[in-house]
């Protein structure tokens, strides 16, 4: 039997070029070798986004890019995180096993904190429940599967350390291993991946390029790139250049070397290296963009993938909660 690969990923906005390189890809080599459980984790998105539209929207745009990228919904399980009633029920049942403390110590609630307390404010100022208790809502996502491996960036190896902390508790308390102990994996290091302003890729930095864009938009957006203000006949150091930085997290090591070369001899321009750039994205991700897009048009495509990954998902986890359940005596 294979082991199982899990993870999900939060419909909060467009999927990026960061969220690709950090866990999407990472995630779809591990189905080569792992059976992999990848949900929308919908219910996690709540604590931020909360307007009805929006939520659909961006359900709709995850599901449509982890399909489009080759997730196989018949050999994995993929499914909506809303449509699992039981990871709620498990939810409660382990916050009722996790010390206050653990929450008191998440690094996204404490960093909330210790923004409040710098600004003067209430320590709680603007924090939700949904917030507090995001990480055991977590814990349920991956004890309720068996996961033996998470797939995660590393701002969420915490959170896996909970569930593991969790599982071995609750395991120990009843002297029954109910809960597979996971794992964080974190993808092989890509380095930090600008954005078009050479920081760190990210929705609130404002600097995202989408994973899926047509091709004029996409050079619209790459015309974005912070360049400096060489001309095109002077040498350029590709190793200071986002422009090259981002191809060479797309580009074979054989391509990167002749586009470095390129920019060593002078005689280049900016334009012509955001062309390289768009080419190998479109080489990498053209045909999935069309069928992301196809996708879209059609959600009622996607309304079925999802509502066969909640038939087989609940399969699963019944039995868990019937388990579960039958230990507490709520059975
Ligand atoms: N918290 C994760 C993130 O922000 C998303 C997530 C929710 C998740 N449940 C999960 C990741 C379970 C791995 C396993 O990226």
């Amino acid at each position: 039997m294979k082991k199982i690969s899990l993870t999900g990923i939060k419909p909060t906005g467009t999927p990026h070029l960061g969220n690709y390189l950090g866990a999407i890809r990472p995630a779809l080599d591990l189905t080569k070798t792992y059976d992999a459980v990848y949900f929308i984790a919908d219910y996690h998105a709540l604590t931020t986004v909360q307007n009805g539209a929006e939520m659909r929207e961006n359900i709709y745009k995850v599901a449509a890019t982890w399909l489009a990228l080759g997730l196989n919904p018949e050999e994995s399980l993929f499914y909506k995180q809303s449509d699992i009633p039981e990871i709620f029920e498990l939810s409660w049942a382990l916050s009722c096993f996790t010390p206050k403390g653990f929450m008191n110590r998440a690094h996204a609630y404490k960093d909330k904190v210790a923004k409040n307390t710098a600004a003067g404010e209430d320590p709680d100022a603007n924090v939700n429940m949904g917030l507090y208790c995001y990480p055991c809502l977590m814990d349920a996502d991956i004890l309720m599967f068996g996961a033996d491996i998470v797939p995660v960036g590393k701002d969420q190896k915490q959170h896996v350390e909970f569930a593991r902390d969790i599982a071995i508790k609750f395991n120990k308390h009843f002297k029954e291993d109910v809960f597979t102990i996971p794992e964080p994996v974190f993808a092989e290091s890509t380095g930090v991946i600008p954005g078009l302003d050479g920081r760190k890729m990210s929705k609130s930095y404002d600097n995202i390029i989408d994973i899926f864009l047509q091709p004029k938009d996409l050079k619209k957006k790459l015309g974005k790139i912070v360049t400096n203000s060489q001309g095109i006949e002077e040498p350029k150091d590709p190793d200071s250049c986002n422009v090259f930085k981002l191809y060479k997290l797309f580009a074979t090591p054989e391509q990167t070397e002749a586009l470095a070369a390129r920019y060593r001899a002078g005689g280049m321009g900016w334009g012509h290296a955001k062309a390289e750039l768009q080419a190998v994205l479109e080489e990498h991700l053209g045909v999935a963009r069309d069928k992301y897009f196809d996708l879209l048009s059609h959600p009622e495509e996607i309304d079925k993938i999802l509502a066969y990954g909640k038939e087989k998902a609940r399969v699963k986890s019944k039995a868990m909660m019937d388990k579960v359940r039958n230990l507490l005596g709520t059975y």
